[in-house]
Protein backbone atom coordinates (compact mmCIF):
# COMPACT_ATOMS: atom_id res chain seq x y z
CA UNK A 1 0.00 0.00 0.00
CA UNK A 2 2.82 2.52 1.12
CA UNK A 3 4.60 2.27 -2.86
CA UNK A 4 1.24 2.36 -4.11
CA UNK A 5 0.71 5.68 -2.16
CA UNK A 6 4.23 7.42 -2.69
CA UNK A 7 4.16 6.30 -6.88
CA UNK A 8 0.64 8.36 -6.92
CA UNK A 9 2.14 10.74 -4.32
CA UNK A 10 5.45 12.12 -6.30
CA UNK A 11 3.59 11.88 -9.89
CA UNK A 12 0.70 14.36 -8.46
CA UNK A 13 3.32 16.70 -6.22
CA UNK A 14 6.78 15.49 -6.84
CA UNK A 15 9.20 14.32 -3.42
CA UNK A 16 8.21 12.72 -0.71
CA UNK A 17 6.19 13.17 2.87
CA UNK A 18 6.23 11.42 5.60
CA UNK A 19 3.38 8.25 6.30
CA UNK A 20 1.09 7.81 9.00
CA UNK A 21 -1.91 5.33 9.61
CA UNK A 22 -4.74 4.95 11.75
CA UNK A 23 -6.96 1.59 12.20
CA UNK A 24 -10.34 0.30 11.29
CA UNK A 25 -11.78 -0.97 14.81
CA UNK A 26 -14.24 -4.19 15.85
CA UNK A 27 -16.08 -4.46 19.11
CA UNK A 28 -16.56 -7.36 20.89
CA UNK A 29 -19.47 -6.20 23.36
CA UNK A 30 -20.63 -2.82 24.20
CA UNK A 31 -22.97 -1.21 21.33
CA UNK A 32 -24.45 1.93 21.70
CA UNK A 33 -23.02 2.56 25.59
CA UNK A 34 -20.73 5.51 24.20
CA UNK A 35 -23.41 7.97 23.99
CA UNK A 36 -24.71 6.63 27.21
CA UNK A 37 -21.71 7.20 29.09
CA UNK A 38 -21.28 3.34 29.28
CA UNK A 39 -18.41 1.01 28.93
CA UNK A 40 -17.70 -0.16 25.41
CA UNK A 41 -15.10 -2.82 24.59
CA UNK A 42 -13.79 -2.39 21.02
CA UNK A 43 -9.71 -2.68 19.48
CA UNK A 44 -8.19 -1.79 16.20
CA UNK A 45 -7.88 -4.34 13.42
CA UNK A 46 -4.98 -4.79 10.87
CA UNK A 47 -7.28 -2.51 8.05
CA UNK A 48 -5.89 0.66 7.96
CA UNK A 49 -6.36 3.96 6.51
CA UNK A 50 -2.22 5.04 5.17
CA UNK A 51 -1.41 8.68 4.34
CA UNK A 52 1.56 10.75 2.55
CA UNK A 53 1.46 13.77 4.40
CA UNK A 54 3.81 16.63 3.18
CA UNK A 55 3.38 20.70 4.02
CA UNK A 56 3.04 22.95 0.63
CA UNK A 57 3.84 26.53 1.89
CA UNK A 58 0.15 27.57 1.01
CA UNK A 59 -2.78 27.77 2.50
CA UNK A 60 -4.54 24.57 0.73
CA UNK A 61 -5.04 21.27 1.47
CA UNK A 62 -4.37 19.08 -1.40
CA UNK A 63 -5.61 15.48 -1.54
CA UNK A 64 -6.00 12.53 -3.46
CA UNK A 65 -7.62 9.64 -2.44
CA UNK A 66 -6.78 6.12 -4.09
CA UNK A 67 -8.98 4.91 -2.12
CA UNK A 68 -12.11 6.83 -4.31
CA UNK A 69 -10.08 7.46 -7.21
CA UNK A 70 -10.60 11.31 -7.04
CA UNK A 71 -8.67 14.40 -5.61
CA UNK A 72 -9.95 17.59 -3.36
CA UNK A 73 -8.99 20.92 -2.84
CA UNK A 74 -9.70 23.14 -0.04
CA UNK A 75 -9.07 26.32 1.24
CA UNK A 76 -7.75 26.37 5.21
CA UNK A 77 -8.73 29.92 5.38
CA UNK A 78 -11.90 30.65 8.06
CA UNK A 79 -14.97 30.54 6.33
CA UNK A 80 -13.65 28.62 3.26
CA UNK A 81 -16.52 26.47 1.58
CA UNK A 82 -16.56 22.85 2.52
CA UNK A 83 -15.91 20.29 0.04
CA UNK A 84 -19.02 17.94 -1.48
CA UNK A 85 -17.47 14.95 -1.51
CA UNK A 86 -18.10 12.87 2.18
CA UNK A 87 -14.66 11.57 2.58
CA UNK A 88 -13.13 15.11 1.48
CA UNK A 89 -15.40 16.87 4.81
CA UNK A 90 -13.83 14.32 7.20
CA UNK A 91 -10.53 15.81 6.76
CA UNK A 92 -11.26 19.46 6.30
CA UNK A 93 -13.46 18.66 9.41
CA UNK A 94 -10.39 17.54 11.29
CA UNK A 95 -8.85 20.27 10.03
CA UNK A 96 -11.59 22.75 11.13
CA UNK A 97 -11.17 21.07 14.75
CA UNK A 98 -7.68 21.26 15.29
CA UNK A 99 -7.68 24.81 13.90
CA UNK A 100 -10.96 25.21 16.47
CA UNK A 101 -8.50 24.46 19.29
CA UNK A 102 -5.46 26.66 18.51
CA UNK A 103 -3.76 25.00 16.19
CA UNK A 104 -1.67 26.26 12.98
CA UNK A 105 -2.76 23.93 10.50
CA UNK A 106 -1.21 25.07 7.48
CA UNK A 107 -0.76 24.03 3.18
CA UNK A 108 -0.29 20.28 2.63
CA UNK A 109 -0.39 17.42 -0.08
CA UNK A 110 -1.43 14.02 1.30
CA UNK A 111 -2.27 10.85 -1.18
CA UNK A 112 -4.15 8.29 1.38
CA UNK A 113 -5.49 4.76 0.32
CA UNK A 114 -6.61 2.05 3.09
CA UNK A 115 -8.37 -1.35 3.20
CA UNK A 116 -11.55 -0.85 5.83
CA UNK A 117 -14.19 -1.73 4.19
CA UNK A 118 -16.41 1.33 3.74
CA UNK A 119 -19.69 0.65 5.30
CA UNK A 120 -19.62 -2.25 6.78
CA UNK A 121 -18.91 -1.39 10.32
CA UNK A 122 -15.38 -1.35 10.77
CA UNK A 123 -15.38 2.51 11.23
CA UNK A 124 -13.67 3.39 8.20
CA UNK A 125 -14.36 6.93 8.74
CA UNK A 126 -12.83 7.12 12.16
CA UNK A 127 -9.52 5.29 10.80
CA UNK A 128 -9.98 8.53 7.84
CA UNK A 129 -10.11 11.28 10.41
CA UNK A 130 -7.20 9.70 12.59
CA UNK A 131 -4.96 9.11 10.50
CA UNK A 132 -5.35 12.65 9.23
CA UNK A 133 -5.63 14.10 12.48
CA UNK A 134 -2.39 12.19 14.00
CA UNK A 135 -0.40 13.28 10.96
CA UNK A 136 -1.02 17.03 10.69
CA UNK A 137 -0.62 16.98 14.54
CA UNK A 138 2.99 15.66 13.74
CA UNK A 139 3.91 17.50 10.85
CA UNK A 140 2.85 20.63 11.97
CA UNK A 141 3.18 20.34 15.72
CA UNK A 142 0.33 20.91 17.46
CA UNK A 143 1.11 18.93 20.61
CA UNK A 144 -2.22 17.64 20.97
CA UNK A 145 -2.37 14.56 23.19
CA UNK A 146 -3.48 11.47 21.73
CA UNK A 147 -6.74 11.72 23.73
CA UNK A 148 -7.71 15.48 22.50
CA UNK A 149 -7.08 13.90 18.75
CA UNK A 150 -10.01 11.38 19.86
CA UNK A 151 -12.23 13.84 20.65
CA UNK A 152 -11.12 16.45 18.20
CA UNK A 153 -12.10 13.65 15.41
CA UNK A 154 -15.15 12.55 17.11
CA UNK A 155 -16.18 16.32 16.83
CA UNK A 156 -15.40 16.11 13.47
CA UNK A 157 -17.59 13.37 12.24
CA UNK A 158 -20.50 15.23 14.76
CA UNK A 159 -20.05 18.89 13.27
CA UNK A 160 -19.33 18.13 9.45
CA UNK A 161 -20.78 14.89 8.81
CA UNK A 162 -23.95 14.90 10.40
CA UNK A 163 -23.38 11.87 12.97
CA UNK A 164 -23.66 12.53 16.16
CA UNK A 165 -21.70 9.44 17.47
CA UNK A 166 -20.38 8.27 20.59
CA UNK A 167 -15.90 8.71 21.20
CA UNK A 168 -15.46 4.89 20.78
CA UNK A 169 -14.62 4.44 17.10
CA UNK A 170 -12.06 7.41 17.46
CA UNK A 171 -10.58 6.38 20.56
CA UNK A 172 -9.86 2.72 19.36
CA UNK A 173 -8.61 3.94 16.09
CA UNK A 174 -6.20 6.20 18.08
CA UNK A 175 -5.63 4.20 21.48
CA UNK A 176 -5.43 0.54 19.69
CA UNK A 177 -2.87 -2.21 20.86
CA UNK A 178 -1.70 -5.37 18.97
CA UNK A 179 -3.59 -8.27 20.85
CA UNK A 180 -5.43 -6.16 23.33
CA UNK A 181 -9.09 -5.53 23.57
CA UNK A 182 -9.71 -1.70 25.34
CA UNK A 183 -12.05 -1.64 28.23
CA UNK A 184 -13.23 1.90 28.18
CA UNK A 185 -15.63 3.67 30.70
CA UNK A 186 -17.07 6.60 28.22
CA UNK A 187 -18.22 8.70 31.14
CA UNK A 188 -14.61 9.10 32.49
CA UNK A 189 -12.93 7.79 29.59
CA UNK A 190 -10.86 5.62 32.10
CA UNK A 191 -9.24 2.60 30.25
CA UNK A 192 -7.95 -0.45 30.88
CA UNK A 193 -6.35 -2.98 28.11
CA UNK A 194 -7.21 -7.08 28.11
CA UNK A 195 -5.09 -9.49 26.10
CA UNK A 196 -6.84 -10.61 23.80
CA UNK A 197 -5.57 -13.44 21.87
CA UNK A 198 -7.53 -16.28 22.16
CA UNK A 199 -5.85 -19.68 21.33
CA UNK A 200 -8.45 -21.80 18.52
CA UNK A 201 -10.35 -18.77 17.88
CA UNK A 202 -10.47 -16.08 16.23
CA UNK A 203 -12.92 -12.87 15.25
CA UNK A 204 -14.56 -13.18 11.90
CA UNK A 205 -16.22 -10.60 10.37
CA UNK A 206 -19.66 -11.08 7.99
CA UNK A 207 -20.36 -8.21 5.97
CA UNK A 208 -23.82 -8.16 4.98
CA UNK A 209 -23.12 -5.62 2.75
CA UNK A 210 -26.38 -4.02 3.45
CA UNK A 211 -26.22 0.05 3.68
CA UNK A 212 -29.12 1.50 4.72
CA UNK A 213 -29.69 4.73 3.78
CA UNK A 214 -31.62 6.12 6.83
CA UNK A 215 -28.91 4.75 9.17
CA UNK A 216 -27.74 7.90 10.62
CA UNK A 217 -30.77 9.51 10.96
CA UNK A 218 -32.33 6.54 12.59
CA UNK A 219 -28.57 6.73 14.68
CA UNK A 220 -29.47 9.83 15.79
CA UNK A 221 -33.32 9.39 16.92
CA UNK A 222 -31.85 6.43 19.23
CA UNK A 223 -29.90 8.69 20.60
CA UNK A 224 -32.63 11.25 21.20
CA UNK A 225 -34.46 8.47 22.75
CA UNK A 226 -31.91 8.15 25.63
CA UNK A 227 -31.88 11.22 26.17
CA UNK A 228 -35.49 11.54 26.64
CA UNK A 229 -35.71 8.41 29.09
CA UNK A 230 -32.73 9.80 30.75
CA UNK A 231 -34.18 13.02 31.86
CA UNK A 232 -37.08 11.43 32.95
CA UNK A 233 -35.47 9.46 35.07
CA UNK A 234 -33.93 12.18 36.43
CA UNK A 235 -36.99 13.86 37.48
CA UNK A 236 -36.84 11.22 40.17
CA UNK A 237 -33.17 10.71 40.75
CA UNK A 238 -31.78 14.08 39.73
CA UNK A 239 -28.33 12.66 40.81
CA UNK A 240 -28.11 10.01 37.96
CA UNK A 241 -25.48 11.35 35.13
CA UNK A 242 -25.95 8.58 32.69
CA UNK A 243 -28.40 6.24 31.35
CA UNK A 244 -25.12 3.92 31.48
CA UNK A 245 -25.11 4.13 35.21
CA UNK A 246 -29.24 3.75 35.87
CA UNK A 247 -30.21 0.88 38.62
CA UNK A 248 -32.65 -1.32 36.31
CA UNK A 249 -35.46 -0.31 39.40
CA UNK A 250 -34.78 3.42 38.40
CA UNK A 251 -36.29 2.63 34.58
CA UNK A 252 -39.61 1.34 36.27
CA UNK A 253 -40.68 4.46 37.73
CA UNK A 254 -40.55 6.14 34.61
CA UNK A 255 -42.61 3.09 33.07
CA UNK A 256 -45.80 4.77 30.77
CA UNK A 257 -45.09 8.02 31.83
CA UNK A 258 -42.28 7.84 28.40
CA UNK A 259 -42.82 6.34 24.91
CA UNK A 260 -42.97 2.27 24.61
CA UNK A 261 -40.17 3.10 22.04
CA UNK A 262 -38.05 5.13 24.12
CA UNK A 263 -38.25 2.88 27.43
CA UNK A 264 -37.38 0.01 25.57
CA UNK A 265 -34.11 1.79 24.26
CA UNK A 266 -33.11 2.49 27.81
CA UNK A 267 -33.98 -0.76 29.12
CA UNK A 268 -31.29 -2.13 26.13
CA UNK A 269 -28.87 0.15 27.16
CA UNK A 270 -28.74 -0.62 30.67
CA UNK A 271 -28.47 -4.48 30.33
CA UNK A 272 -25.91 -3.86 27.28
CA UNK A 273 -24.20 -2.25 30.14
CA UNK A 274 -23.69 -5.09 32.38
CA UNK A 275 -22.96 -7.16 29.77
CA UNK A 276 -19.77 -5.74 29.31
CA UNK A 277 -18.42 -5.80 32.15
CA UNK A 278 -19.61 -9.56 32.57
CA UNK A 279 -17.51 -10.00 29.31
CA UNK A 280 -14.50 -8.36 30.41
CA UNK A 281 -14.78 -10.95 33.28
CA UNK A 282 -15.61 -13.71 31.45
CA UNK A 283 -12.36 -12.98 28.93
CA UNK A 284 -9.87 -13.04 32.02
CA UNK A 285 -11.03 -16.17 32.62
CA UNK A 286 -10.55 -17.14 29.09
CA UNK A 287 -14.20 -18.11 29.72
CA UNK A 288 -15.15 -18.52 25.94
CA UNK A 289 -18.89 -19.43 26.15
CA UNK A 290 -19.73 -17.19 28.45
CA UNK A 291 -18.26 -14.75 26.64
CA UNK A 292 -20.09 -15.89 23.52
CA UNK A 293 -23.45 -16.33 25.46
CA UNK A 294 -23.14 -12.84 26.15
CA UNK A 295 -22.63 -12.02 22.26
CA UNK A 296 -25.90 -13.38 21.46
CA UNK A 297 -27.81 -11.85 23.92
CA UNK A 298 -26.56 -8.70 23.01
CA UNK A 299 -27.62 -9.38 19.73
CA UNK A 300 -31.05 -9.92 20.78
CA UNK A 301 -31.24 -6.85 22.23
CA UNK A 302 -30.22 -4.85 19.60
CA UNK A 303 -32.48 -6.42 16.98
CA UNK A 304 -35.52 -7.03 19.39
CA UNK A 305 -35.28 -4.11 22.07
CA UNK A 306 -32.86 -1.47 20.36
CA UNK A 307 -34.27 -2.12 17.25
CA UNK A 308 -31.11 -1.62 14.90
CA UNK A 309 -30.88 -4.90 13.15
CA UNK A 310 -32.00 -6.10 9.60
CA UNK A 311 -33.31 -9.16 7.88
CA UNK A 312 -29.97 -10.11 6.50
CA UNK A 313 -28.09 -9.56 9.70
CA UNK A 314 -30.79 -11.43 11.51
CA UNK A 315 -30.30 -14.32 9.06
CA UNK A 316 -26.46 -14.24 9.58
CA UNK A 317 -26.76 -14.29 13.46
CA UNK A 318 -29.36 -17.60 12.77
CA UNK A 319 -26.60 -19.18 10.44
CA UNK A 320 -23.71 -18.32 13.35
CA UNK A 321 -25.65 -19.77 16.20
CA UNK A 322 -26.86 -23.04 14.09
CA UNK A 323 -23.35 -23.49 13.07
CA UNK A 324 -21.47 -24.15 16.64
CA UNK A 325 -20.09 -20.37 16.76
CA UNK A 326 -19.11 -19.30 19.70
CA UNK A 327 -20.47 -15.77 20.02
CA UNK A 328 -22.06 -13.83 16.99
CA UNK A 329 -23.57 -10.61 16.88
CA UNK A 330 -24.45 -7.10 14.62
CA UNK A 331 -21.65 -4.61 15.10
CA UNK A 332 -21.39 -1.24 15.10
CA UNK A 333 -24.43 1.48 14.54
CA UNK A 334 -26.55 -1.25 12.93
CA UNK A 335 -28.79 -1.55 9.90
CA UNK A 336 -26.75 -3.37 7.92
CA UNK A 337 -22.96 -3.58 7.92
CA UNK A 338 -21.66 -6.87 9.24
CA UNK A 339 -21.73 -9.29 12.50
CA UNK A 340 -18.66 -9.96 14.79
CA UNK A 341 -18.35 -14.11 15.15
CA UNK A 342 -16.24 -15.39 17.92
CA UNK A 343 -15.58 -18.70 16.15
CA UNK A 344 -13.39 -22.31 17.44
CA UNK A 345 -10.63 -23.18 14.89
CA UNK A 346 -13.32 -26.18 14.77
CA UNK A 347 -16.04 -24.77 13.06
CA UNK A 348 -14.46 -22.21 10.95
CA UNK A 349 -14.34 -23.54 7.65
CA UNK A 350 -17.77 -24.92 7.52
CA UNK A 351 -19.02 -21.66 9.13
CA UNK A 352 -17.98 -19.55 6.51
CA UNK A 353 -18.51 -21.93 3.80
CA UNK A 354 -22.14 -22.35 4.34
CA UNK A 355 -22.67 -19.01 5.35
CA UNK A 356 -21.53 -17.69 2.04
CA UNK A 357 -23.53 -20.09 0.34
CA UNK A 358 -26.73 -19.63 2.28
CA UNK A 359 -26.57 -15.86 2.35
CA UNK A 360 -26.36 -15.74 -1.25
CA UNK A 361 -29.33 -18.14 -1.93
CA UNK A 362 -31.63 -16.17 0.28
CA UNK A 363 -30.57 -12.59 -0.48
CA UNK A 364 -29.51 -12.93 -4.08
CA UNK A 365 -25.63 -11.39 -3.35
CA UNK A 366 -22.48 -12.36 -1.99
CA UNK A 367 -21.65 -12.02 1.53
CA UNK A 368 -18.10 -10.93 2.52
CA UNK A 369 -15.96 -12.23 4.68
CA UNK A 370 -12.67 -10.95 6.92
CA UNK A 371 -10.85 -12.68 9.43
CA UNK A 372 -9.65 -9.72 11.63
CA UNK A 373 -6.33 -9.32 13.84
CA UNK A 374 -6.27 -7.04 16.89
CA UNK A 375 -3.65 -4.64 15.64
CA UNK A 376 -2.01 -1.34 16.62
CA UNK A 377 -4.05 2.18 16.10
CA UNK A 378 -2.81 5.28 14.75
CA UNK A 379 1.23 5.49 14.31
CA UNK A 380 3.61 7.00 12.25
CA UNK A 381 5.03 4.75 9.68
C1 LIG B 1 -21.19 3.86 15.62
C2 LIG B 1 -20.75 5.11 16.36
C3 LIG B 1 -20.16 4.75 17.73
C4 LIG B 1 -21.09 3.85 18.52
C5 LIG B 1 -21.57 2.69 17.67
C6 LIG B 1 -22.62 1.88 18.36
O1 LIG B 1 -20.09 3.05 15.30
O2 LIG B 1 -19.80 5.82 15.62
O3 LIG B 1 -19.86 5.93 18.45
O4 LIG B 1 -22.15 4.57 19.06
O5 LIG B 1 -22.10 3.11 16.42
O6 LIG B 1 -22.09 1.26 19.47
Amino acid sequence: MQNLIHDKFSSLFGGSGEFYASAGRVNLIGEHTDYNGGFVFPGAIDKCMMAEVKPNGTHFARIYSLYFGEGCFFSLDDGAEMPSALWARYVYGVCREMMGRGARIEGFDAVFNGDVPIGSGMSSSAALECCFAYALNDVFQCGFPLLDIARLCQSAEQNYCGVRCGIMDQFASCFGRKDQLICLNCKTLKYEYHHFAPEGYSLVLIDSRVKHELASSAYNERRKSCEKALAAIRSYHPELETLGECPRVWLEDVRGLIGQDDFMRAEYVIAEQGRVLDACDALERKDYRTLGELMYQTHFGLSRIYEVSCPEIDFLNDMARKLGVTGSRVMGGGFGGCTINLVSDSVREEFISETRARFKDKFSHEAKVYEVVISDGARKL
